[in-house]
C-alpha cells in the first residue's frame, strides 16, 4: 500500500513527550509527511490511552476523537476526561488524504501529568540558614577578601536515605528550588538541565521539573540529595549591586514518587529529616561567578553509606500559597562545546583563551597540580589594544570562577551556579600550558530547537546571520535577556517585541515564549501596565512605550507564527487592559500623558542619543502614540481571530481615533514627519498612520533622509527592525540592500568587520575613531539591533505566513532579490512542517526552489516579465501539477501552489 500521508513528529503543548505538565487540556500536533504534491489532510482520528499496549489494539480508553472531518493538524485539544497528577497518556494519530485514504496510525507519543494539586506535594522547602558563618573556609585572605565584597555564601549540599525492598514500576522525582537545584540520586546527577529551576517572579510562581528517575533507584539503600545555589532567587541580579530579591537562602522542594509493580506507592520528601553541610562551592553567584574549593569536597556525599553524622539537621519552611507550576518550556541546558581556536601567554601566571565565538556559558577546565593551587578564570567580551581582558563593560559582574586544586590526579572543574557572557577567558594560576585539550567552551542556553537557517552568496551577510543567531542562543536563557555578561541580564519588554519575530525564525520560541508571557502577565500591576521588565525586578517602573506594547505585539507574533489562538486568549484580558491604561490617561488618541519610562528610539543615531542613549530625535509622544496605534490595530485582529467581533469594533474605530490625531498632530501636508527622523518616518509608514495618498512621498522623504546621511541607518532599537521591511514595501528595495550591505560605520557590516561575533548593543560600541564606547553601558551581545534576522527570512529569502492564515496554513513564498546577490537558500521548520526557499540567479534566468508542507498552500512570487517564460521542473508551468499560474502583474508572475517541491525558473523569451 502506498502512503500518501503520514503523521510524523507528535508533539504535545510544543513538546516532544513531555514529562510533568500541567495544562488541562493539552494541545497535540503532528507534521504530515508526504512525497506527493498537493496533498491535504481531509479528516483525522486520535486515540488516547493509558497505555502503549492499548494503542497497538487501536483502543483510546481515555479518548478516541472519532473520525473528525478537518485539516486541522495543529493545537487539538484533548477531548477525553481531565488527566490525574501523574498521569501518562499515550496517542497515536491516522490522517485521511485529500483522495479519502487512511493513512496507518503514526508511531505512539505521549504525555505525562505533574502534580496538579497543591496538597499533591508532601516535602516542605529545607536549606541551611547561618551558613555565612561556616567555619574554616579555607581560601587565601585576598581572594577571600574579594568573595566577603560582594558578600556570598557557600552552597548548601542537602541529602537523605531511604530503603527499596519491593520491585519497582517506576520512579519520578519532582522538584525546584528557591535558588538554583542541581539533584543527585545515587551519585549520579538526575537530568541534564543546568540553572533549574529558571526564573520567574518567586513571589508569584515557581516552576518545577519533573523527571523519570526509575533507572536510578536501586532495590536496597538510596541516597537522594541536592546542592542549591542562590540564582536569581537570592543572588545577584540587574544593576545597581542588588542581590535577595526574592528571599534570603536558597531553598530546595522535592518529592520522589516510586511506584512499586504491587500498585503501591511511597514517596520520599524533603523534610525536616534530610540534613545538610557545606561542602566544595564556597560561594556562586550568577553575576559574581563560582568559588570551587576541591580541598573540600564531599565525596561520596550523594550516594548511600555515606556517614553524614558530622551534617547539620536542615533548616525548614512549610509550604506557603506561591502557586508550583510545571515547566512550560525546554530547560537550560549546554547544548554546545566549543574549543578554543587560540591561546595567548600573558606572564609566567597568565593565559588567555579565545574560543573565537562571544557566547553564554562557562568553561570546563582539566588539570593537575599541588593541592591548594588556586586557579581564577576571569571572563570578558573583547580584548584591550594591549591583549587584557577589557572588563569594564561588566560594571559590577564579577564575572570570575575560582577553582582551588584538592591535588589528587586529574582535575576538572566546571561552575554550576553561574553563567558568564564571554569570547575570551583568562586563567591565572593554571599548573602548566592551556591547550585546546583542557579547555572547553560551554554554551548555555535555553534548548530551545532549531527552526530555520539562512545562507546567501554574501559572506557578509551570513555572518550577520550567525551574529543574530548567537546573540539570540545568549541571550535566551529562561526569559529573554538584554546581555549575558554585566550586572544586567534582565527580561526588558522592548528588546523582546522588536525582536521576537526574528527569534522565532531563528529557533522554536513557542514554549519559551509562552512562558514568558506568564512572566510579562505576572508583572501587570493592578492598574494594567504592562512592565519595562519581566519578571519584573529593579527597574519597578510601569512599561515605556514600545516597551510595555510588548505584552501585544509578542502574543500577536505568536498567534501569527504558530497559529497558536490560546496564547492571545490567555492573554486577552491583560492586553485591553493595558490599552485601558493608556486610553484612560490618554482619551484624545495621543499618548503624551506617560506615567512610566520612556526610553523613545533608544540608541539611535540622531538627537543627543550617542551621549544620553534616550536622547534621540525621534519626538516620544509621536513614537508613543504609533505604539497605542498599533496596539489597538493588532487588538483589533486579535480579537477577530477569536471570534469576539464586537471588541475588533471597538478597536478598529479606535485605531481609527488615534491614526486621525497621529496625522494632525505629525503629519504635514506635504508628507514630513514631526521630528523627522528615520525612525518616526518607519513608524508611521509601519503602523499605517498616514494618509493613503501620503504614504509614498514620506517613503521618499524617509530615503532622502537616508541619502543626506550619505545613505546610513541612525535608527535605534525600535526603529531598526521594521527599517529595511517598510522600505521594501515601499518600492525602494535598492535603499535596504543597501543598507543591509554598507560596512562602514554606522552599520551591521562595520561591527563585523571589527570582528563582532554577535550582535552590538551600540551601533558605535566600538569605533576606529574614537575606541570603546561608554563602559557604563556597551554590551557587545544585544540581540535588539539583530531585528534585522526578520527581513532576511521575510524578504530576502521572502518566507512568510499569510497573516489570515496564520501559523504557515498559507504561505507566501516572495522572494527579493537584490543587492547584487546572487543565491539564497532558506528553511524554516513551521509548526506544519519544513518550507524552502532557495534562489539563484544563474545565466540570466532566475531558479527557485520551494517546499510547501503537505496539507498547507502557498502563493509564489516570482519575478518576471509579461513576455518571460516560466517554466517548473523544465517542463512549461500550465503542464506542471499541483501549480497554477494565477496572473502576472508588475514584473511578477503569481502561482498558486499545494504542497511539495517545486524547482522554477524564469528566462527571457528567446
Ligand atoms: C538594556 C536595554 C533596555 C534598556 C531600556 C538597557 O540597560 O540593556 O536592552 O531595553 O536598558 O532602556
Amino acid at each position: 500500500m502506498t502512503v500518501n500521508l503520514m503523521p510524523t513528529r507528535l508533539r504535545c503543548e510544543y513538546l516532544v513527550d513531555p514529562l510533568g505538565i500541567d495544562v488541562a487540556r493539552p494541545r497535540l500536533s503532528w507534521i504530515l509527511h508526504s512525497d506527493q504534491r498537493a496533498q491535504r489532510q481531509s479528516a483525522y482520528q486520535i486515540l488516547v490511552a493509558t497505555d502503549e499496549e492499548r494503542l497497538r489494539a487501536s483502543r483510546g480508553d481515555l479518548w478516541d476523537s472519532g473520525r473528525v472531518e478537518a485539516d486541522q493538524s495543529i493545537h487539538i485539544e484533548y477531548g477525553g476526561p481531565e488527566p490525574r497528577s501523574g498521569q501518562r497518556a499515550w496517542w497515536v494519530v491516522r490522517v485521511w488524504d485529500g483522495d479519502g485514504q487512511a493513512s496507518p496510525y503514526s508511531v505512539p507519543a505521549w504525555w505525562e501529568m505533574g502534580l496538579l494539586r497543591p496538597d499533591d506535594w508532601r516535602g516542605a522547602w529545607i536549606g541551611l540558614d547561618r551558613i555565612a558563618d561556616d567555619p574554616g573556609v579555607l581560601v587565601p585572605a585576598d581572594e577571600e577578601r574579594e568573595i566577603m565584597a560582594v558578600d556570598l555564601e557557600p552552597s548548601p549540599y542537602l541529602r537523605t536515605t531511604f530503603t527499596v525492598a519491593r520491585p519497582i514500576r517506576q520512579t519520578r522525582l519532582y522538584v525546584t528550588a528557591r535558588g538554583l537545584y542541581e539533584a543527585r540520586l545515587n551519585g549520579e546527577r538526575v537530568g541534564d538541565a543546568v540553572l533549574a529551576p529558571g526564573w520567574t517572579d518567586y513571589h508569584k510562581r515557581i516552576q518545577y521539573q519533573s523527571y523519570d528517575v526509575t533507572g536510578l533507584v536501586r532495590q536496597g539503600d538510596n541516597a537522594l540529595g541536592a546542592i542549591l545555589g542562590p540564582g536569581w532567587y537570592s543572588g545577584y541580579v540587574g544593576f545597581g549591586k542588588n542581590k535577595r530579591h526574592y528571599g534570603v537562602h536558597p531553598r530546595l522542594l522535592a518529592q520522589l514518587v516510586i511506584d512499586y509493580v504491587d500498585g503501591t506507592t511511597e514517596t520520599v520528601a524533603s523534610d525536616a529529616s534530610w540534613r545538610g553541610a557545606t561542602g566544595p562551592i564556597r560561594s556562586s553567584d550568577l553575576l559574581m561567578g563560582e568559588h570551587y574549593d576541591a580541598r573540600r569536597e564531599l565525596t561520596g556525599w550523594d550516594a548511600p553509606g555515606y556517614d553524614d553524622r558530622g551534617w547539620t539537621p536542615v533548616a525548614v519552611a512549610e509550604r506557603d500559597a506561591t502557586p508550583l507550576v510545571a515547566a512550560r518550556a525546554e530547560p537550560i541546558r549546554v547544548t554546545a562545546e566549543l574549543a578554543p581556536i587560540s591561546i595567548m601567554r600573558l606572564d609566567a601566571d597568565t593565559q588567555i583563551a579565545d574560543l573565537g565565538q562571544n557566547i553564554a556559558g562557562w568553561v570546563r577546565l582539566r588539570m593537575r597540580g599541588v593541592a591548594g593551587t588556586r586557579v581564577r578564570l576571569r571572563h570578558a567580551e573583547i580584548l584591550n589594544p594591549d591583549g587584557t581582558l577589557y572588563i569594564e563593560n561588566l560594571r559590577q559582574a564579577r564575572a570570575t570562577d575560582t577553582y582551588i586544586l584538592r591535588g589528587e590526579g586529574v582535575e576538572i572543574f566546571e561552575p554550576r551556579f553561574t553563567f558568564h557572557g564571554f569570547r575570551y577567558v583568562e586563567v591565572t594560576g593554571y599548573p602548566g600550558d592551556l591547550t585546546p585539550a583542557v579547555i572547553t567552551g560551554r554554551v548555555v542556553e535555553s534548548d530551545t530547537p532549531p527552526a530555520g537557517s539562512f545562507e546567501c552568496s554574501d559572506e557578509l551577510v551570513n555572518r550577520l546571520q550567525q551574529n543574530i543567531a548567537w546573540g539570540q542562543r545568549g541571550n535566551f536563557l529562561s526569559v529573554p535577556t538584554d546581555c549575558p555578561q554585566r550586572d544586567e541580564r534582565l527580561g526588558w519588554l522592548g528588546d523582546a517585541q522588536i525582536f521576537a519575530r526574528t527569534a522565532c525564525a531563528n529557533r522554536d520560541v513557542a514554549a519559551f515564549f509562552t512562558k514568558w508571557m506568564r512572566d510579562v502577565a505576572d508583572a501587570q500591576s493592578p492598574g494594567g501596565a504592562f512592565p519595562d521588565v519581566a519578571p519584573r525586578l529593579v527597574d519597578l517602573a510601569d512599561g515605556a512605550p514600545a516597551w510595555g506594547d510588548a505584552g501585544v505585539i509578542v502574543p500577536w507574533t505568536l498567534y501569527q507564527v504558530y497559529g497558536d489562538t490560546r496564547i492571545v486568549e490567555e492573554h486577552y484580558d491583560a492586553m485591553a487592559r493595558w490599552l485601558a491604561y493608556i486610553g484612560e490617561a490618554n482619551p484624545d488618541g495621543l499618548w503624551v500623558n506617560r506615567r512610566n519610562n520612556d526610553f523613545g528610539d533608544w540608541l539611535a543615531l540622531d538627537g543627543d542619543a550617542l551621549r544620553n542613549p534616550g536622547a534621540s530625535a525621534t519626538p516620544k509622544d509621536l513614537l508613543a502614540t504609533a505604539y497605542y496605534a498599533y496596539d489597538a490595530r493588532l487588538m483589533a485582529r486579535i480579537a477577530r481571530a477569536i471570534g469576539r467581533v464586537d471588541d475588533a469594533g471597538r478597536y478598529d474605530a479606535l485605531f481609527a481615533r488615534i491614526k486621525d490625531a497621529f496625522i494632525a498632530a505629525y503629519v504635514s501636508d506635504d508628507g514630513r514627519v514631526k521630528g523627522e527622523t528615520q525612525t518616526g518616518y518607519v513608524l508611521a509608514l509601519h503602523m499605517d498612520l498616514l494618509p493613503e495618498r501620503l504614504r509614498s512621498v514620506a517613503a521618499t522623504h524617509l530615503v532622502e533622509h537616508i541619502k543626506e546621511k550619505d545613505w546610513r541607518l541612525s535608527t535605534g532599537f525600535v526603529g531598526v527592525g521594521y527599517l529595511l521591511p517598510v522600505l521594501a514595501e515601499a518600492g525602494h528595495l535598492d535603499v535596504a540592500y543597501r543598507l543591509l550591505l554598507n560596512d562602514t560605520f554606522p552599520s551591521w557590516g562595520y561591527s563585523i568587520k571589527h570582528g563582532a561575533t554577535t550582535i552590538w548593543e551600540r551601533w558605535d560600541g566600538w569605533t576606529a575613531e574614537r575606541g570603546f564606547q561608554d563602559p557604563g553601558m556597551n554590551s557587545f551581545n544585544h540581540y535588539s539591533l539583530g531585528s534585522v534576522g526578520e527581513w532576511l527570512y521575510r524578504y530576502v529569502a521572502g518566507i512568510d505566513t499569510a497573516s489570515e492564515r496564520p501559523g504557515f496554513r498559507h504561505t507566501i513564498i516572495r522572494p527579493r532579490p537584490g543587492g547584487g546577490l546572487t543565491g539564497v537558500k532558506a528553511t524554516y521548520q513551521s509548526v506544519r512542517g519544513m518550507i524552502e526557499s532557495a534562489w539563484r540567479v544563474e545565466d540570466g534566468a532566475f531558479r527557485l526552489c520551494v517546499t510547501v508542507p503537505a496539507n498547507t498552500t502557498a502563493t509564489v512570487y516570482l519575478p518576471a516579465g509579461a513576455r518571460d517564460i516560466i517554466t517548473e521542473g523544465g517542463q512549461p508551468i500550465a503542464s506542471a501539477s499541483g501549480v497554477m499560474l494565477e496572473r502576472r502583474e508588475d514584473g511578477q508572475a503569481v502561482l498558486v501552489t499545494g504542497s511539495g517541491v517545486y524547482d522554477f525558473a524564469v528566462a527571457s523569451a528567446p
